[in-house]
């Protein structure tokens, strides 16, 4: 685990689903209705009653997120962020991946959440390429953090040793303390 920002941004490698955090965020496609990935993982754990309560939430775009209930998951909100397939770039991929964090960030706080733990958004089956999204991940994060009148922990959970060197790398570069 490595720290940035006085502590309050934590790097850690492993399974988002086992994350005691106030609220995790999935990377879920616009139907909202489960599927590989991540998003297949915090479906299992959480159990049926989640896709109960996605099937209510008539989708979303990319960019956009909805809060749902933690059910069986230590956290006790999900917010299913949709994040954009990568097309190369010029087709508003960055603002809507930083709307996933930003808009996470603020459906945190209308919870009240002290605490809350973000995927690597896009970068597996949507193929985000991974050094611009940690950018955008960490940026938009920091940006909104600093607006914030009291403070929220934020984990960026990665899921291989790999990614995590990344983010370690540009969050060095990017984040100061
Ligand atoms: N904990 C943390 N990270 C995970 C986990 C997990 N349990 N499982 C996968 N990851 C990581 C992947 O290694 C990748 O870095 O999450 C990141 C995002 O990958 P995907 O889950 O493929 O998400 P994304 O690229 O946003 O694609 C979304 O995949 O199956 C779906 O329903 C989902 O259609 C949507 C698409």
């Amino acid at each position: 685990m490595t720290s940035h920002l006085g502590g309050h941004v934590e790097i850690v490698v492993g399974d988002i689903t086992a994350l005691a955090v106030d609220v995790v965020v999935n990377a879920a496609n616009a139907a909202l209705c489960g599927g590989g990935g991540v998003d297949g993982a915090i479906h299992r754990a959480a159990g049926p009653e989640l896709l109960a309560e996605c099937r209510t939430l008539g989708g979303a775009r990319p960019g956009e997120v909805r809060l749902t209930a933690g059910y069986d998951l230590p956290a006790k909100h999900i917010a299913h962020a949709v994040g954009p397939v990568w097309r190369g770039g010029d087709q508003g991929e960055e603002a809507q991946l930083a709307g996933c964090y930003s808009t996470s960030i603020e459906l945190a706080r209308s919870v009240g959440a002290h605490s809350i733990a973000f995927p690597a958004i896009s970068t597996g089956a949507y193929h985000y390429p991974m050094n611009k999204a940690t950018e955008v991940a960490l940026c938009t994060v920091a940006a909104r953090l600093s607006e914030l009148s009291t403070p929220m922990r934020v984990v960026f959970c990665c899921f291989s040793d790999k990614d995590a060197a990344v983010y370690r790398k540009l969050a060095r570069r990017l984040l100061t303390e």
